[in-house]
């Protein structure tokens, strides 16, 4: 567990790629924002959930660029135990966790796997942009979090998804698939804030060695895709060891490049340089978005084309 008062001195390294960076840290007192993806798949009529979260005394506000998102006042509402919650209707997320499905660009009749999947935001959010006409296999390695995958794909009513339980680094070859997410496991660095109640918002991973898993779902992620299709990278965390690092070893080993996207919040480019190592130029083409410019977790986003 990293303290509040020892984040000045955790973060320093990461001093020349944080904007800002004395108000980055003063925004990691702030609690984060509340805000739910209303989900279509169950609920056809907007209006009524939205009227019916408004009588729980709640203010509801649609957020702009980034359709059926809503921003929730008071933050502090426990909108996981409300009736639209159970029915489905509704998915608590934050704004930047919806960029990496913004970024893959699935579309109806695709066959897409979702190879870090649980507990499913992005799998079921896979499911609503393409209508529930894909196909998404949603993989998960850990059997705890497959089960809280399983009850959000029932609860939001996803018909097209089905779940596998494979090391990502090994998932078996068969059909190429068009589209993959690699949503992968990372030091969550992104996700460090004081929350409601002062307490910390961040547990570190137990992984040893995340760079090394997370260049192993890479790759075989690259190698599960077809020819011209797409693979999209991303983590919540800050380090270049777990982002660009990751993203370099790839396209020094695969014939790939990185796709440059419109994202709905303000981001910076991948880093090139770090600690004396230098990468790969396509990097500058992935995105890093900052809690304190985002009002949201941080993020690292790469869209990753196989050329050959
Ligand atoms: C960042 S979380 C995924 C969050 C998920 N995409 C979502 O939006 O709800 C990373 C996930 O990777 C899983 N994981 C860790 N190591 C893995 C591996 N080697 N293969 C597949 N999944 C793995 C973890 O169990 C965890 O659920």
């Amino acid at each position: 567990m990293l303290e509040l008062n020892e984040a000045p001195a955790y973060f320093e390294r990461y001093r020349e790629i944080i904007p800002r960076f004395e108000e980055f840290l003063e925004h990691l007192k702030k609690p984060l924002p509340l805000y739910f993806r209303l989900n279509e798949l169950k609920c056809p009529r907007e209006e009524i959930v939205l009227k019916g979260l408004e009588r729980q005394g709640v203010k509801v506000e649609p957020v702009p660029n980034f359709p059926k998102f809503y921003r929730v006042e008071p933050r502090d509402f426990p909108l996981g135990n409300t009736e639209e919650y159970y029915l489905g209707y509704i998915y608590p997320m934050t704004l930047s966790s919806a960029l990496p499905v913004l970024a893959l660009e699935p579309k109806p009749g695709e066959y897409i796997l979702d190879m870090c999947a649980a507990p499913g935001s992005k799998t079921t959010q896979i499911a609503q942009a393409t209508g529930d006409r894909a196909v998404i296999v949603a993989n998960d390695r850990r059997l705890d979090r497959l089960a809280a995958l399983v009850a959000n794909l029932k609860r939001l009513g996803v018909a097209s998804a089905l779940t596998t339980i494979y090391r990502g680094e090994v998932f078996p070859y068969g059909v190429p698939f068009d589209r993959i997410l690699v949503d992968a496991p990372c030091s969550g660095e992104g996700r460090y804030r004081q929350g409601y109640e002062g307490e910390l918002l961040y547990q570190k991973e137990g992984h040893t060695n995340l760079p090394a898993i997370q260049k192993g779902l890479l790759v075989r992620a690259f190698d599960l895709v077809k020819v011209g299709g797409i693979v999209v990278y991303s983590t919540c965390t800050i380090n270049p060891e777990e982002n660009e690092m990751v993203v370099d070893y790839l396209l020094r080993k695969r014939q790939a490049e990185i796709v440059p996207c419109d994202y709905p919040l303000p981001h910076h480019p991948g880093v090139t340089e770090w600690e004396g190592r230098v990468f790969h130029p396509d990097l500058a083409k992935a995105a890093r978005f900052f809690p304190h410019e985002t009002e949201s977790v941080g993020f690292f986003v790469a869209k990753i084309k196989r050329l050959f």
